[in-house]
């Protein structure tokens, strides 16, 4: 059986978490927090003890059914920016390079941005403190959100918030790297278990768009199945997905890395002038 999540609508804390959040005294969530300013800060670990994930029941989870999240259900309709209302990117810099390809790609979408009044949040990955997915479920059966509490948790606060959203990581061994697909694997508590046959399955609400920026050395097409799934993914989290795929590269900067700079720059004139 599938256990549905508790209520409908909203983000609810979870119950565990309460206490080390009270003990920061700073309110739960502390959205932002750890945003850009991650590596100025010592951190509290904020973890889950692992006897609070013990009491997850596992037996709440049955791989034989397909999570409701894979049904279809109506698609998500882009919805126009506001007018007037700065248009909020956050971006997820994947890379274990501060400055390698992708995060160059990435900047150069969010740096035109905000040319025009675009508000941006920088999460690098690499300088942040964070598990990936535990597969305890709680996500799905004691609470609405991810029950482990670390650096992630504000990213996957700020998803909510977000009008465009830059995934960027490159590709290693076959699929993203480490550090951007233990990210990637925490977007599992975004995902409704509640939602009927007709209903969205993902937590977020619709209109947001992802661009979703990938580097490799191989030649062009050789990791389309990458680009293919990660869209397909967050499509059905309701994402529009602009994906902006640099191949070919050396690990130096290439004239292939300046045409996407431009495609990267070109995109974020489309995207945040029409808002
Ligand atoms: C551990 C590791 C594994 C990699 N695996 C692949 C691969 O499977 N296919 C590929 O085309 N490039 C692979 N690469 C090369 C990276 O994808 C490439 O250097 C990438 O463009 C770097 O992006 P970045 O500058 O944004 O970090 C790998 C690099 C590393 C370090």
């Amino acid at each position: 059986m599938v256990m549905t999540a508790r209520g409908r609508g909203g983000v609810c804390p979870p119950r565990i978490g309460q206490r080390q959040a009270a003990k920061r005294g700073k309110g739960y969530p502390k959205i932002g927090f750890f945003a850009r300013r991650i590596t100025k800060v010592k951190l509290a670990p904020g973890f889950l003890d692992d006897n609070s994930l013990e009491k997850s029941p596992s037996d709440s989870y049955n791989a034989d059914q397909q999570p409701l999240f894979f049904r279809p259900g109506p698609p998500a309709r882009p919805k126009p920016l506001s007018k007037g209302t700065p248009v909020k990117i956050v971006n997820i810099l994947g890379s274990p390079r501060k400055n390698g390809t992708s995060a160059r790609i990435a900047r150069a979408f969010t740096e035109t941005a905000a040319t025009y009044g675009a508000t941006i949040t920088e999460y690098p990955l690499n300088s942040m403190h964070y598990r990936g997915c535990q597969g305890c479920e709680g996500c799905h059966t004691r609470s609405e959100r991810c029950v482990l509490l670390d650096d992630v948790t504000a990213v996957l606060d700020d998803l909510h918030r977000a009008d465009i959203v830059v995934f960027s990581a490159p590709v290693y061994f076959g699929d993203t790297c480490g550090q951007f697909k233990s990210f990637y694997d925490r977007m599992w508590s975004l995902i409704r278990t509640d939602a009927g046959e007709d209903e969205r399955g993902s937590r977020l609400l619709p209109g947001k768009t992802a661009v979703l920026i990938l580097t490799h050395v191989d030649a062009a097409g050789a990791h389309d199945d990458v680009v293919q799934r990660y869209t397909l993914h967050l499509e059905l989290f309701g994402f529009e997905v602009r994906p902006l795929v640099a191949t070919g590269l050396r690990l130096q900067s290439s004239a292939d890395v300046d045409a996407q700079l431009s495609a990267a720059a070109a995109l974020a004139r489309e995207l945040v002038r029409a808002g």
